[in-house]
């Protein structure tokens, strides 16, 4: 008997972003959030655990094929032993089911976009992690109570468990248990929104999230003003997408952008992640809407960006080839991208995989 299990991820992409920890060991936000998950068919991760007896011990992992330690105490350790535990309690209720959670654990991970692509891969992969973990254990747990486990290995990867419009609650209890990701509407509630992904640069970001934000928390007084303002804006995004009402949610999404760049400038140092041409796809975008309003009275796109200089222009589908036209009109790209959505399969397991 073999015991495995493959599952994908989508990455998701937050319009209300998550920027500080109120607990940093089992992740608690300092505020709820709010994302769109892109389409599985381009952006995924793909995992594939294993659990057999013959194996040597210990557990061991791998992600886009270079083998990861597994820490004790660290984030994918907190996340093995969860989804572990919850397997050997159905086992101690269930004496027909066999004990794998006593077998060491073999886990690949794979994106299916080039991390030239320059994007976190962090929350599609560990979403993915754990739901393949919590298919190969048949646990009965549903995504939200999954979200609460992939919380604890990255916080945004709570909200890749869901397709569509995800909020992730940051909840009051102090354990975590109401810390989780619900769906705010499904996909196909308003697929007429589209994605538009701007690679400004691959490179890796020089504060990452974990750090930055906990700077943040210590020292941004700014931040303080942006707490009391998220759960209005939490409450008007999410009737803005259950209205698919474009213009209020494209606002929202840009105003709290902006503040969430506004908070990092107030950091202690200063945490910089846009860049020149960052701000100049804000200029552009925030032309193009200038323009579109005057001709129409609606906005045609708006920007966000994550913990890096790279733009994602959310936009109605008939808006994408204005906003396609106009980015390549303004800044050309240099060299075409790499074919992205081939790179790998979890059909290829690293050597090591089956010891
Ligand atoms: C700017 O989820 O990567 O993308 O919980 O420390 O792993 P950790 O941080 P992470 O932070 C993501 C920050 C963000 C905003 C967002 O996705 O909401």
């Amino acid at each position: 008997m073999v015991y495995e299990a493959t599952a994908t991820a989508p990455v998701n992409i937050a319009v209300i972003k998550y920027w500080g920890k109120r607990d940093t060991k089992l992740i608690l936000p300092t505020n709820s959030s709010l994302s769109v998950t892109l389409d599985q068919d381009h952006l995924r991760s793909t995992t594939t655990s294993r659990a057999d007896a013959s194996f040597e011990a210990g557990d061991r992992l791998w992600l886009n094929g270079k083998e990861e330690s597994i820490k004790e105490g660290g984030r994918l350790w907190t996340c093995i032993k969860e989804l572990r535990g919850w397997r050997a309690a159905e086992e101690a209720k269930d004496a027909a089911k066999p004990k794998i959670s006593t077998f060491p654990l073999r886990i690949a991970s794979y994106n299916n976009f080039p991390t030239a692509a320059g994007l976190a891969s962090s929350a599609s992969g560990l979403a993915a992690l754990v739901a393949s973990l919590a298919q190969l254990y048949e646990l009965p747990q549903n995504a939200s109570d999954l979200s609460r486990i992939a919380r604890q290995g990255s916080g945004s990867a709570c909200r890749s468990l869901f397709g569509g419009y995800v909020a992730w609650q940051e909840g009051v209890q102090a354990d975590g248990s109401d810390s989780l990701a619900v769906e705010v509407a499904p996909r196909e509630h308003w697929p007429d929104l589209h994605a538009v992904i701007c690679v400004v640069s691959d490179a890796k970001k020089g504060t990452s999230s974990t750090a930055g934000m906990q700077q943040t928390v210590q020292t941004s007084p700014l931040l303080q003003a942006r707490l009391k303002v998220v759960p209005q804006r939490m409450a008007d995004i999410s009737k803005a997408i259950l209205d698919k009402d474009f213009d209020e949610f494209a606002k929202i999404t840009i105003a709290d952008s902006n503040q969430f760049h506004a908070v990092c400038l107030d950091t202690q140092p200063p945490i910089f992640y846009l860049n020149d041409v960052s701000r100049g796809v804000i200029a552009l975008v925030e032309e193009l809407n200038r323009a579109h309003v005057e001709a129409t009275g609606h906005l045609l796109a708006a920007y966000t960006f994550d913990a890096g200089p790279n733009a994602v222009i959310y936009a109605p589908e008939a808006n994408i080839p204005t906003v396609v036209a106009a980015v390549n009109k303004y800044f050309p790209q240099a060299e075409a991208f790499p074919d992205p959505f081939k790179v790998g399969t979890a059909a290829a397991l690293p050597a090591g995989f089956n010891e």
